[in-house]
């Protein structure tokens, strides 16, 4: 494969010299390069003595681990610290709240500014407790599956916590999933729980939270027991015995609940996640090696220090709000900011009038946001002060130079480390980043393996690695790392299928991927059929069948499409059926949304008399990107298109749409 385009000149970015200076900054837990490239060969040579360290070192175990590692790739049977026993709940809450009862572990920025809250360690222990307890009244145990489809309150984390208090797995399912996707997820781990809210608020929107639970459990009938938390107070449906209110059953119990002692590979949560084909996969996340990757990277990627404020402005349904607004921050005994609202509510200042009110030290934010603020404009930005900030992040999709220069120059005044964090849903934590105060970094660079990632790039047909530091080809990973997923819920199988035998002996990513010629890694985006719209993952399988749930529609193709500020958008094609008369293109919009959520709903869709397909009947998806992206000219080998000359009507289409 060519590289010539890896030879294109980039703007270096050294480490700002302010951050090195332990006169006005704290010292940097790497603070060189040198360092990060010793620790990172340890870290790669002998595993074992690094990572046992380190699981002794930030986590507290009730019994010890004598096995840092077993299984491989290979076989899919991948375990970290057998024989270990601990409680997620207890090193995120319980030992920081002995020590410290009143310092701040969550700070809630509610929708609407000013009604902030916070929450100690104290009080969270309590919570928690509170509400393990409640989950134990009704009947929940150990390593039961519990959905959470829950706004951005602090109940949700308390939520989160009591599960894993008590051991059971909780599968959350992000609040702009519609009730078909939420129902979906709910028989797929076969809950019998739910917890959730009577309404959300967003952008000064209502969410119907509440509402969208019982329309989801029209098809659940397993489902025993819903604990609602009242948000809004607004009058909601309810159903007894089924429903209960959370504050009247949180009354009920003590503020005392021991910790289930659970098994280092015990599961933690499960996290549906779009693949390649229709059904989302639920990925399964185990409690010790998740919890040390949490702890771990939230520490050296974000150069995290006691006393510190760490922002990240994610969902608590996406991994990201897992691993870095909850168990990282939190297995940190941090304080968290817990973030309700949307940049651009009420004002696109809100982010930083956010920053500047809590003092936040850490920001960490997808590019999508990054291109819509920069798009209003920084005057948005200038008028507050940022002089807290030390580490901003970017995550979820590749960031193009032009957002990267402005957040680092706008956002972080040039001063700050700009931090593109790689990862994904099944890696746990970020895998492949720069270290805030060790890495020269290049716009648009994830730069390099975090420690313990031993990365290696193939060539997508033959499967082999190209040793060449100039090299362009897939993402694969060579050796297992903690907070690696554990399986496919349900269906190891599918675990092995597309992570594991893609390429023999290495965990594949599913990424495209260059390396430049000082060893920096690019991520390219997706080789599979996945769309990234706004960092929110989103297969193209999974469009395709809720648009043929469409009475009208005989076959469908999405692709994703490139868009400036989301960084990509879905289009779709469809066909009739006959005598389908008038079909509305809003309705099968809409019937998107119905099915997955508002977030999936296709910018445009072609209605087209037949889609481009072999002749063994593939839809040939290349070709309708490549019309849709203007490059009709460069359609490449038409000759295996059974019916050639219907490109011409579709870009007809394309042009007129
Ligand atoms: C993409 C989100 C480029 C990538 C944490 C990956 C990125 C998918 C980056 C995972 C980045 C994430 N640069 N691409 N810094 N971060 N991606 O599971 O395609 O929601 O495979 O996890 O997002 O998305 P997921």
């Amino acid at each position: 494969m060519s590289t010539d385009h890896l030879k294109v000149e980039v703007k270096l970015h050294p480490v700002p010299k302010c951050l090195l200076d332990s006169s006005i900054n704290p010292t940097p837990h790497v603070s060189s390069f040198e360092q990060y490239k010793k620790l990172h060969e340890e870290s790669i040579n002998n595993p074992t003595k690094f990572w046992g360290e380190l699981a002794n070192e930030l986590l507290t175990w009730n019994t010890p681990f004598q096995t840092v590692q077993s299984g491989c790739f290979e076989h899919g049977d991948v375990a970290w610290f057998r024989e270990g026993q601990l409680n997620a709940s207890y090193n995120c809450v319980d030992r920081h709240a002995l020590k410290n009862p009143d310092k701040v572990a969550i700070i809630y920025e509610s929708d609407e500014p000013n009604q902030d809250r916070k929450i100690t360690y104290g009080e969270l222990l309590r919570d928690v407790c509170r509400f393990a307890n409640v989950l134990k009244a009704h009947g929940v145990k150990k390593g039961d599956t519990v959905a959470i489809y829950m706004p951005m309150v602090p109940e949700a984390v308390v939520a989160f916590l009591a599960c894993a208090r008590i051991g059971a797995v909780h599968s959350v399912v992000f609040a702009g999933f519609s009730s078909d996707s939420l129902r979906g997820r709910i028989l797929d781990a076969s809950s019998r729980f739910v917890i959730t809210a009577d309404e959300g608020r967003r952008g000064g929107r209502t969410i119907y939270t509440k509402k969208i639970v019982d329309e989801a459990l029209l098809g659940c009938p397993e489902v025993e027991r819903v604990f609602v938390f009242r948000r809004t107070g607004s009058p909601v449906p309810f159903s007894s015995p089924r429903d209960v209110w959370w504050h009247e059953e949180v009354e009920k119990q003590r503020p005392h609940c021991p910790p289930e002692i659970v098994n280092a590979e015990d599961p933690l949560f499960i996290l549906y996640t779009s693949g390649s084909t229709g059904k989302p996969k639920g990925l399964l996340h185990t409690t010790g090696g998740y919890l040390l990757g949490a702890a771990f990277t939230l520490k050296y990627v974000f150069d995290y220090h006691e006393g510190d404020v760490y922002g990240c402005m994610a969902d608590i349904g996406w991994i990201t709000g897992h691993t870095y607004i909850i168990y990282g921050p939190l297995a940190n005994g941090g304080t968290t900011v817990l973030f309700e609202s949307t940049p651009v509510y009420p004002s696109p200042s809100r982010y930083w009038e956010v920053v500047a009110k809590h003092k936040i030290t850490q920001f960490y934010t997808a590019p999508t946001a990054i291109r819509l603020l920069r798009k209003f404009g920084r005057e948005h930005v200038d008028k507050h002060d940022l002089s807290s900030l030390r580490v901003i992040g970017s995550v979820g999709e590749p960031i193009n130079p032009e957002a990267w220069e402005w957040y680092n120059e706008v956002v972080g005044r040039n001063v700050c480390s700009v931090v593109d964090t790689y990862w994904q849903t099944e890696t746990g934590s970020i895998i492949v980043t720069p270290l805030p105060c060790a890495t020269t970094t290049k716009p648009g660079s994830a730069t390099f393996p975090f420690f313990g990632i031993d990365l290696a790039v193939l060539n997508p047909e033959t499967g082999e690695e190209i040793t060449s530091t100039e090299a362009e080809g897939v993402l694969a990973i060579r050796r297992p790392w903690p907070s690696m997923a554990r399986t496919v819920y349900n269906d190891h199988n599918r675990y092995l299928d597309t992570y594991m035998r893609p390429y023999k002996g290495y965990y594949f990513t599913g990424d495209g991927v260059g390396r430049d010629c000082d060893g920096y890694y690019w991520i390219r985006g997706r080789v599979d059929d996945v769309i990234n719209v706004a960092g929110h993952r989103l297969s193209t399988a999974e469009i395709e069948s809720a648009l043929i749930m469409h009475s009208s529609v005989a076959e469908a193709a999405a692709i994703g499409v490139k868009d400036d500020i989301k960084g990509q958008c879905v289009h779709a094609f469809t066909t009739l059926k006959p005598d389908s008369g008038n079909t509305d293109v809003k309705d099968l919009v809409a019937q998107v949304r119905q099915s997955i959520g508002p977030f999936a709903a296709p910018q445009k869709i072609y209605i087209v008399s037949d889609l481009p397909k072999t002749r063994s009947g593939k839809i040939m998806r290349r070709v309708l990107r490549k019309i849709v992206d203007g490059e009709s000219e460069q359609l490449g080998d038409l000759t295996t298109l059974s019916d050639p000359k219907i490109v011409d009507t579709l870009i007809e289409v394309v042009k007129n749409t």
